[in-house]
């Protein structure tokens, strides 16, 4: 379990004082490794402090003009929780184990539109991206989703309009494999796969892909 006099890092990145285990956070790169979207969740209670650091890491997140479109809501009463629940697609059952659901919404009318670009959603994004890896450097599962009701999740939590739910990140410690079905088993246990480096990037042309360099 997370130690809860854990406290937050300054602007700077600089630890705080405090006895936690947690001030040696595991590097950006280790995190940026070992994050994956785990679905074996603990039921654990997970502190408030740590939620706080998630956030925090969430809001030094670059945004167009600075505008800092999101807004984080964070569902961790278990009436609240199980309002949230109905609104859950069938395949997203696992996220009912989570002692915290982020609920992270935007109004769009906070945020830039470039030729035709709504950039809330980008700009959501990558404060989420903090957010999970921040999450795992305290060893803490941090699983974004889309599969979930828009309108449920406006109504049964009065989330007023023209406010957009732009994705729930499910937060627990992390939980044990071997108690999960099959089916989730078998995906816990496989590999990450992304496409190759050649396939997603180039090097100043559109035809010119890049390739490792020779080891
Ligand atoms: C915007 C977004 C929506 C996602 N929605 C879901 C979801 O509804 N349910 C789910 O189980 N996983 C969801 N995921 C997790 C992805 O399936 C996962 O990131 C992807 O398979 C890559 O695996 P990795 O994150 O472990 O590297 C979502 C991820 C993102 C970024």
């Amino acid at each position: 379990m997370a130690n809860s006099s854990h406290q937050a890092t300054n602007q700077s990145g600089s630890s705080a004082k405090g006895g936690s285990p947690f001030q040696e956070d595991v590097s950006l790169l280790s995190a940026l490794r070992e994050r994956r979207s785990s679905r074996a969740l603990s039921d654990d209670p997970v502190e408030d402090d740590l939620i706080v650091e998630l956030i925090e890491a969430a809001r030094w997140a670059p945004s167009s003009g600075n505008l800092q479109p999101w807004r984080f809501l964070i569902v961790r009463k278990p009436e609240r929780l199980k309002l949230l629940h109905e609104a859950l697609a069938r395949g997203n059952a696992w996220m009912k184990k989570a002692p915290i659901l982020v609920v992270v919404c935007a109004n769009p009318t906070d945020d830039h539109i470039r030729d035709e670009k709504p950039y809330y959603l980008f700009d959501c994004g990558l404060a989420v991206e903090n957010l999970i890896l921040r999450a795992t450097s305290l060893g803490l599962v941090a699983h974004p989703t889309i599969g979930w009701d828009e309108g449920i999740v406006k109504r049964n939590l009065d989330i007023p309009d023209p406010v957009r739910v732009v994705t729930i990140v499910a937060v627990a410690h992390p939980g044990n494999v071997e108690e999960m079905d099959e089916d989730l088993q078998r995906r816990e246990k496989s590999p990450r796969a992304r496409k190759p480096l050649e396939e997603i990037a180039c090097w100043d042309e559109w035809t010119l892909p890049v390739t490792l360099p020779e080891c």
